[in-house]
C-alpha cells in the first residue's frame, strides 16, 4: 500500500517517508476554498497557496504586488476546504527578505491567521537566517530554488536557470544550506533535469520540481496552468489536463444563447 493511502492526513513527515520509500510526492497550487476542495478530496499530497496568485487571481504581470493580506485571504479559504492534504504558504515579496525578525513575524502571522501548515520563501544563502529563525519557531519551511520568480527583474527573463557551472554550483551549496537549516523540503523551478537529479540524490529531504524533470522527488504545477484556464500559458514542462477555457466559453455561450432564446428558465427550473 502506497503511505498517501496509508495517512488520514499528510504531514512533512509523510513526505519524508514518501521520499525514502521512492514514492512521488503530488503538490498543485490553489488559492480559493470551492478549488480547494476538489483538489484535496481528489487525493493531492500538498497544495501551494502560491504568490502565484498574483498572477492567476489578480492578474499581474509578476509575482510582487502581492501582499501578506492576500496571501492570507487566500489562504483562510483553502484551509477552510481541506481535509487530508497539507497546505503550504508562500511568503509574498517584501515580507522576509529585509532580515530575520520580518521574516519571522511574517510567517508567524500567516501561521497564526490562517492555520496553514508551512510556509515557502525563495531563495539560498541570502535568507538562511530567517530560514533558521523560523524553523527555531517550530515553523515547517519549504524552500524555492532555481528560477525564483520573486528575483525576475534581476534574471530579466524567465528561462531556465542554472544551465551554467557557477549557478549550478551556487545552487547546489544553497540545497545543502536549506537543507542544514531545517527545510522540510524545497522547490526546484525551471533547471536542468540531470541537475535537479544530481541534486536529489545529495540530500534526504524531498524535491518538488516544475520544470526541473522526472527525478524530483514530487512534482508542482499552477492549478491554472494545468486545468487549461489560463490558455496562452503553454510553457514546455507544462502538461495540461483540461481544456478548462474552452469547456467554459462553450457553456457561457450556451447559457447566453438559452437566455437569448426564451429557453431559461424553463417550466421545472421556475417556482
Ligand atoms: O507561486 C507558485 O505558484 C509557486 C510554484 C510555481 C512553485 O511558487
Amino acid at each position: 500500500m502506497s503511505i498517501h493511502k496509508e495517512v488520514k492526513k499528510i504531514t512533512t513527515n509523510t513526505l519524508q517517508k514518501m521520499k525514502q520509500s521512492g514514492e512521488k510526492i503530488s503538490m498543485l497550487t490553489a488559492y480559493d476554498f470551492s478549488f480547494a476542495k476538489i483538489i484535496d478530496n481528489a487525493g493531492i499530497d500538498v497544495i501551494l497557496v502560491g504568490d502565484s496568485a498574483s498572477n492567476v487571481m489578480a492578474g499581474h504581470e509578476t509575482t510582487l504586488p502581492i501582499t501578506l493580506e492576500q496571501m492570507i485571504y487566500h489562504a483562510q479559504s483553502v484551509i477552510r476546504a481541506v481535509n487530508r492534504c497539507l497546505v503550504v504558504v508562500d511568503l509574498p515579496f517584501g515580507t522576509y527578505q529585509s532580515n530575520s525578525d520580518i521574516a519571522l513575524a511574517s510567517a508567524i502571522r500567516i501561521m497564526k491567521e490562517t492555520g496553514a501548515h508551512a510556509i515557502k520563501l525563495e531563495g539560498g544563502e541570502e535568507v538562511i537566517e530567517s530560514v533558521k529563525r523560523i524553523v527555531g519557531a517550530g515553523i515547517p519551511v519549504m524552500g524555492h530554488l532555481g528560477l525564483t520568480p520573486q528575483s525576475i527583474y534581476k534574471f530579466g527573463t524567465y528561462t531556465v536557470r542554472a544551465k551554467e557551472e557557477a549557478e549550478a554550483n551556487k545552487l547546489k551549496n544553497d540545497i545543502k544550506l536549506l537543507e542544514n537549516a531545517g527545510c522540510f523540503a524545497v522547490v526546484l523551478e525551471k533547471i536542468p533535469a540531470s541537475l535537479a537529479k544530481e541534486v536529489s540524490q545529495s540530500i534526504q529531504i524531498p524535491t518538488i520540481g516544475i520544470g526541473a524533470g522526472k527525478d524530483c522527488d514530487g512534482q508542482v504545477l499552477v492549478m491554472h496552468d494545468m486545468l487549461g484556464i489560463n490558455a496562452e500559458f503553454k510553457p514546455r514542462f507544462l502538461r495540461q489536463y483540461l481544456d478548462m477555457a474552452t469547456l467554459t466559453t462553450q457553456a457561457v455561450q450556451q447559457y447566453v444563447h438559452d437566455i437569448k432564446h426564451h429557453n431559461f428558465p424553463n417550466e421545472k427550473e421556475s417556482y
